[in-house]
């Protein structure tokens, strides 16, 4: 079994990830297991110590309260660097920070641009040894420098020490798409071509870019979205079953199942921009970033050839939730009343916000005709004191484990699927805030039922 990291340390601790889902995390750990380790956040932003605590105290008010005893806590271990990612002294301040720890985890929540210089500083002030290094998303812009940045990586790390991060897999629903996959029997005689029409993923959200306007135009939907988290949930439907849980076979599953996947053509996607967008602050006047995006994937494989994966994805949407659909082919004839096909069967996924597994079903209406309706037999999990996504990644991370972390080649396996669609292939297409993208989405899904658009809540809010 891996050994705990002793000592976590935090790049990027000023900005808004730490906001919004590292303090809570670590807040939530302290909690729930006691994390007991100096925590040491390193920022360029010239704080002190104070601001940094003030900064975490604000954090938790906004995202999901304050546990005094524990906050109490959090401060006590909380340490503070500040300095320059491209100065020699900023790590050897941070060395002095670690004091005697001997296996710190170092999070780069920091662009990925400075992931290279950050490797190497850790690296030149002696702070790597037996270190673990967790890296977020986008890991890249595209496969050239996903690979350039993991043989960056490379240098400093071996690969059992890197934690590429996509905190989709820490959440509980995508955690049970593969549970229900391949802890029931029932599923795999027709989880394949000979019963699936086709599959769909939507993941929407009703707000905008929320002030990320400069990240988001150097990202854009494929890279924010698509390439990690949504190919992630692509692999978990449509891989074959891993020999086992562990990391080795999950990674080896998901990777021959991107190697199926047929690189995107351009005329398989369709990009949209919501009007307003080149109003946010950071934004081009004439930027052409997708914040939309609907694109078909073909799977070469015996399982799947000839089914089509649909994705859609985009900001100012009418509703945020995220939801993975399933159609499963008609009967064979029509004895009883004219099921639509689309109407027949299927399995719904709802990932977030709330987890919910549902197949639709026809049965008969009472009465005396043979006239029937469509339902749904529902499964619902209200989700109380389960851990976060980033609780559960960082604490994972910690304890050396890896299932729910992404290995090298996967992750550029996912970025040569989208490599060819990156940029500005064709124009975007524009959409008004609150609709369902533009409407050259529809074509791209034309003949296998049209998109079914999740809907705003599922359970009301516990
Ligand atoms: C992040 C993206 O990875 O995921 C955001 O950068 C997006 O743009 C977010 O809003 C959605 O995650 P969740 O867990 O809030 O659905």
């Amino acid at each position: 079994t891996a050994i705990d990291s002793d000592a976590f340390v935090f790049f990027g601790a000023s900005g808004d990830l730490a906001y919004k889902k590292i303090f809570p995390a670590l807040q939530a750990m302290i909690r729930r297991d006691g994390l007991d380790i100096p925590i040491i956040g390193v920022a360029r932003s010239g704080w002190t110590i104070d601001q940094l605590r003030e900064r975490a105290r604000d954090s938790l008010e906004h995202n999901g309260g304050v546990d005094e005893a524990a906050f109490a806590k959090l401060s006590a271990l909380l340490r503070y660097v500040d300095g320059d990612y491209n100065d020699a002294t900023t790590y050897a301040n941070l060395k002095i920070a670690l004091k005697d720890s001997q296996r710190p985890l170092h999070y780069l929540a920091i662009p990925p641009s400075m992931f290279g210089p950050v490797a190497h500083g850790l690296a030149a002030a002696n702070c790597t040894t037996n270190a673990r290094v967790i890296v977020e998303k986008p890991f890249g812009r595209d496969l050239a420098s996903a690979q350039a940045l993991n043989r960056t990586l490379h240098e400093v790390f071996p690969e059992s020490a890197i934690f590429r991060i996509d905190h989709y897999l820490g959440k509980e629903a995508v955690q049970n798409l593969l549970y229900f996959r391949f802890a029931n029997s029932f599923l795999e005689p027709i989880w394949n071509r000979n019963h699936v029409a086709s599959v769909q993923i939507t993941m929407a959200e009703n707000f905008g870019v929320q002030g990320r306007g400069a990240f988001y135009e150097e990202v854009g939907t494929i890279r924010d979205v698509v390439q990690n988290h949504l190919l992630q949930v692509l692999a978990l439907l449509a891989m074959d079953a891993p020999v086992g849980q562990d990391a080795e076979s999950m990674n080896a599953a998901k990777l021959q199942l991107f190697r199926a996947v047929r690189p995107l053509d351009p005329k398989d996607i369709v990009r949209g921009q919501f009007v307003g967008y080149r109003n946010e602050p950071g934004v081009a006047a004439d930027s052409q970033v997708e914040t939309f995006v609907a694109l078909r994937l073909h799977v070469d494989t015996w399982r799947w050839a000839g089914v089509p994966f649909y994705i859609r994805a985009g900001k100012c949407l009418p509703v945020t939730a995220s939801e993975v659909r399933v159609d499963l082919k008609p009967p064979p004839m029509d004895i009883f009343d004219r099921a639509r096909a689309h109407e027949a069967n299927y399995f719904r996924f709802r990932l977030s916000p709330e987890v919910v597994i549902s197949t639709g079903a026809r049965v008969k209406k009472p009465g005396g005709t043979m006239h029937g309706e469509s339902i749904e037999l529902v499964a619902r999990h209200q989700l109380r004191r389960e851990k976060s996504p980033y609780e559960r990644l960082l604490s994972d991370a910690l304890h050396g484990d890896e299932g729910l972390f992404t290995r090298d080649d996967c992750v550029e396996a996912a970025w040569r699927i989208v490599d060819p669609v990156l940029g500005d292939v064709d124009p975007v297409s524009f959409y008004e805030p609150g609709t369902w993208g533009p409407a050259a989405a529809a074509k791209i899904i034309v003949g296998n039922g049209g998109w079914h658009d999740p809907k705003a809540e599922e359970i009301a809010p516990c």
